[in-house]
Order: structure tokens, then C-alpha cells, then sequence
């Protein structure tokens, strides 16, 4: 057992010199987030942003309110713009609430024509219309951060991969945990650290309770003429997309898409197969939904160090163990999520210790002695307090989305790399709507490389 400080020591938390140092060996610093680029000084001015917002409610109010109040300054909203005038109207009121005044629209399209100095677009609708939204985004000439996932069809997300390179523009998708610097001390410590050993398997899951039914106050109805427009069929719909074909990519998509996506960047390829099944068991087609309200998918990935399975579930009916993926090896487990109390490293009893696990502290967890993944304050090789490495460790506390906005708005000033990148997401893309042609199936999918190029 160790003193509570002992993660101070380099090599419990990489200093900033050597992750940058491993990320450029491993070939990552295209990817590398931006707190471990280069930050313009203090003192020069912040450039500010003009942002627009598409969709603005449950996760484009988070999203809002998070830029509001952690993000760094310089940004300003200037316009939002959602179908649904209870939203619409709320959003307006609470950023006239923070000094930031903004025009609202119905149509995206008005906006656009209306609002050209918009810098960037945060788009936060239903999947169905994210290419739409993201790619009159792109053409009109904004940097655009769309939610994940990408779309509900694979051609759709393909064409917004390359609207963004035809037209140059910045567009990040919202898988958040790619800008949090825990995942990648998670992944320094696999890769460089080879603290698992050899990874054989992993596992994530997302089990949450039974939802069902996301309602609205019934004098906020939208007419039914409006919702036409837009492409709803009734108001159940337009509030409850995700249990939707039409709209959503169901819970592969919605939930498991965050986590296959660090399946696939940890284990630096996207997967060869995929045997899925699920279903529609406990809600019921009278209840009017059609995507599974369970599934459960194996991956297979060809790794440059051997075979690797990967199982993945997503539940709709039962919470127990809440969402993390896991990572396995010959050597010990490691178990991560980006609910940030949910760390820690178990090594096999008989993997070689390393000098600092006779110092590390310990948390009994599942029955046995656990290692807490915590990026401390790191030192210099000098000894002394590594200014960076307080920075990263202080990072890490912060909220993933606020970090992945931040790792967005700082490629748009200072030509940062982003973290997730549309082409990144799109190979996430076609990894959970592929398990879904498997479920519907009933047979293993086969993934062809070409697949995975937009
Ligand atoms: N990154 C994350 O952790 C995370 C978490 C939750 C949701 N999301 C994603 O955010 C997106 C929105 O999810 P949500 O939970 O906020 O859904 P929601 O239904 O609460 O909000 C969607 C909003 O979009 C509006 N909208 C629908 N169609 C529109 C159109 N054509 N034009 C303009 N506005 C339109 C609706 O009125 C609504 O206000 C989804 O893609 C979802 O997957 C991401």
C-alpha cells in the first residue's frame, strides 16, 4: 500500500513529455487532445466564436449550459434553432440569461441564410437528421460539432464524411470520452505501460432502467401539420425517436456507439466481424416501438497482437453495474468509465510487479485488491512538480463533453488536431449499425476493409 499522493510518481501518471513522446511513437499525435498541443499564451486575446445551435433540447441544453459555464471564453451564441417552440423559446430565455442574446428559428435553413457570420454549429437533433443538418452546415461554410451517432444509415454518415473534406471544415463528432485524458492514460498504460499484458478480450456495457415513455407537457403539442413538415408522424414519435427505425440507429447506436468506439481506438482497428442478437422482448410492438429494447453483440478484431473478442450489451430494463468498458489481458484487467468513479487496474497474481505497484494504493473492489486509474500529479524527471502534468491530472476531473466542445472550438482557432474527427466516428458508425444487420439477420456479419473507408 501506498501514501495517497504516490500517484504522484512519474510512473503512475506519464509526464506530459512522456506521453507526448509515447504518442508519437505510437503514432497518435494526430490524434493527440489538445491539452497536449501547444496553447496559445495566456495573455494573447481569445479569439471569439460566433456559434449557432441545431436542436436545442435535452442533450443540446446540456451541451449549452456546459459552455456557459466551464468552457473556455470567447465563445457566443448567437442563434438556435429547434422545431419545438417550448424548447425553442426556453433556450433563448436562458442564454439572454447569461448576457448572450440570440435569434431563434424553426428552420435551420432560415438560420443559415440569416445568421452568415456564424463561426460554428453545434448540432444536437435526432440522429435521422444529423447528416441534413451537419452537411448544410459544412456547405454554408461552418466548422461543425455533431452529435453522435453519426446517422441512422451508413450512406448518411459517409456523406457527411466527405462534405466535410470537400469543404474543408472542422466536423467533430460527439464521442466525448475521446477528449478525456483519463481514456488516454487508460490506453498509455495498455499500449506503453503493457500493464494488461497481452489484451485478449473486452467487454463494455450500458444497462439502464426501464424508461418508458419520454412525455411532454400536452399544451406544448406540436400540431400535427408541423410535425409533417419535419417529418414526424405523430408527437410520441417526434418525443420518443430513439425507439424508432426511421430516426434512430436504436440502442447499438444510441448507447453502445460511445463504447465500440473505444473498443475500436484502443484496439487500433475497427472490428472483422460481428454475431449480435437482440429483440423487442420486455416493451411491445402495441406500445409502438421497433428497434430492440436489448441487445447483445460479440466482436471479433484482428489486432497486430493476436485475435481479440470484444462483448458489448446494451439493456433497457435493468441499471445494475450502469455503463464502463473492460479490458482484458493475460497480465490483469482494467475497467474504465466516463462516469469518472469508475477506474481501476486489477493485475493477475501472477503478472512481474512493477516497482510502483508495491507503492500504489489499493481499493478492495469485487473482492480483490484493485489499482485506481488516476492520472496524478506528475513530476519532472528533475523531481520537481511537472506544471503540464498538474494541468492534465486537473483535466481529468472536468466533464468529457465540456473538454470535447473545448478540443473542437481550439482546433477552429489554433489548428489543433480534433479528437474525433467525422472519418474516426464513421468507422464507430458502420461497426454498431452493422450489429444491428446481425441481429436482424440472425447470422454473424462480415466486415469487408473497404467498408470502413468514406
Ligand atoms: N454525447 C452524449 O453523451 C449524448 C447524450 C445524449 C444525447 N446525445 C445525442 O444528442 C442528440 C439529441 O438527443 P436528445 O436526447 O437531446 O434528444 P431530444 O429529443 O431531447 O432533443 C432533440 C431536439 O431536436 C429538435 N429537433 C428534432 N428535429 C428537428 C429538426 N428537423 N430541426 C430542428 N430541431 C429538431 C427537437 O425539437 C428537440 O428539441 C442525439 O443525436 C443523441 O444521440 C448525445
Amino acid at each position: 500500500m501506498m501514501s495517497s499522493n504516490s500517484e504522484c510518481r512519474p510512473e503512475a501518471g506519464l509526464t506530459r513529455r512522456e506521453f507526448v513522446q509515447t504518442a508519437t511513437a505510437a503514432g497518435l499525435m494526430m490524434t493527440v487532445p489538445t491539452w497536449a498541443q501547444e496553447q496559445p499564451a495566456q495573455s494573447q486575446p481569445v479569439q471569439e466564436l460566433a456559434v449557432g445551435m441545431i436542436g436545442v433540447g435535452s442533450q443540446g441544453q446540456t451541451l449549452m449550459k456546459l459552455c456557459l459555464k466551464d468552457l473556455v471564453p470567447g465563445l457566443r451564441f448567437v442563434a438556435v434553432c429547434d422545431i419545438w417552440p417550448y424548447w425553442r423559446e426556453y433556450a433563448v430565455r436562458l442564454l439572454k440569461r447569461y448576457d448572450q442574446p440570440v435569434n431563434g428559428y424553426e428552420d435551420y435553413r432560415e438560420m443559415l441564410h440569416k445568421e452568415k457570420h456564424l463561426d460554428a454549429l453545434i448540432i444536437a437533433t435526432p440522429d435521422w437528421v444529423h447528416a441534413e443538418h451537419t452537411i448544410a452546415g459544412l456547405r454554408a461554410g461552418k466548422h461543425v460539432y455533431c452529435e453522435k451517432d453519426m446517422s441512422n444509415t451508413i450512406e448518411a454518415a459517409r456523406k457527411m464524411v466527405v462534405a466535410a473534406r470537400e469543404t474543408g471544415r472542422l466536423l467533430q463528432i460527439g464521442h466525448q470520452r475521446r477528449s478525456q485524458p483519463r481514456y488516454w492514460h487508460a490506453l498509455m498504460m495498455i499500449e506503453k505501460d503493457k500493464i494488461l499484458g497481452r489484451v485478449t478480450h473486452t467487454y463494455g456495457q450500458w444497462n439502464r432502467a426501464r424508461l418508458l415513455e419520454v412525455g411532454w407537457p400536452k399544451k406544448h403539442t406540436l400540431e400535427a401539420e408541423t410535425l409533417k413538415r419535419y417529418g414526424y408522424d405523430s408527437m410520441e414519435e417526434f418525443r420518443n425517436w430513439r425507439w424508432y427505425r426511421k430516426y434512430s440507429g436504436g440502442p447499438m447506436a444510441d448507447l453502445g456507439s460511445h463504447q465500440v468506439d473505444i473498443f475500436n481506438w484502443f484496439l487500433r482497428t475497427g472490428p472483422k466481424s460481428v454475431l449480435a442478437s437482440g429483440g423487442l422482448d420486455y416493451y411491445t410492438q402495441q406500445e409502438g416501438r421497433d428497434w430492440y429494447d436489448n441487445a447483445m453483440a460479440i466482436y471479433e478484431y484482428q489486432t497486430s497482437a493476436g485475435l481479440v473478442r470484444s462483448s458489448y450489451q446494451v439493456l433497457n430494463t435493468t441499471s445494475h453495474g450502469g455503463f464502463y468498458e473492460q479490458f482484458m489481458g493475460d497480465e490483469g484487467s482494467l475497467v474504465i468509465s466516463d462516469d469518472g468513479r469508475t477506474g481501476q487496474i486489477f493485475r493477475e497474481v501472477h503478472a512481474k510487479r512493477r516497482d510502483w505497484e508495491e507503492e500504489v494504493e489499493t481499493v478492495e473492489s469485487m473482492g480483490r485488491d484493485a489499482i485506481e486509474l488516476k492520472i496524478g500529479e506528475t513530476l519532472t524527471p528533475e523531481g520537481k512538480k511537472d506544471l503540464e502534468g498538474q494541468k492534465l491530472a486537473a483535466q481529468a476531473l472536468r466533464d468529457s463533453r465540456v473538454l470535447h466542445l473545448e478540443n473542437f472550438f481550439n482546433a477552429i482557432r489554433n489548428g489543433t488536431p480534433l479528437t474525433c474527427p467525422a472519418e474516426v466516428a464513421f468507422d464507430t458508425c458502420v461497426s454498431v449499425l452493422r450489429a444491428n444487420e446481425s441481429i436482424d439477420s440472425g447470422g454473424r456479419y462480415d466486415f469487408k476493409p473497404e467498408e470502413f473507408v468514406a
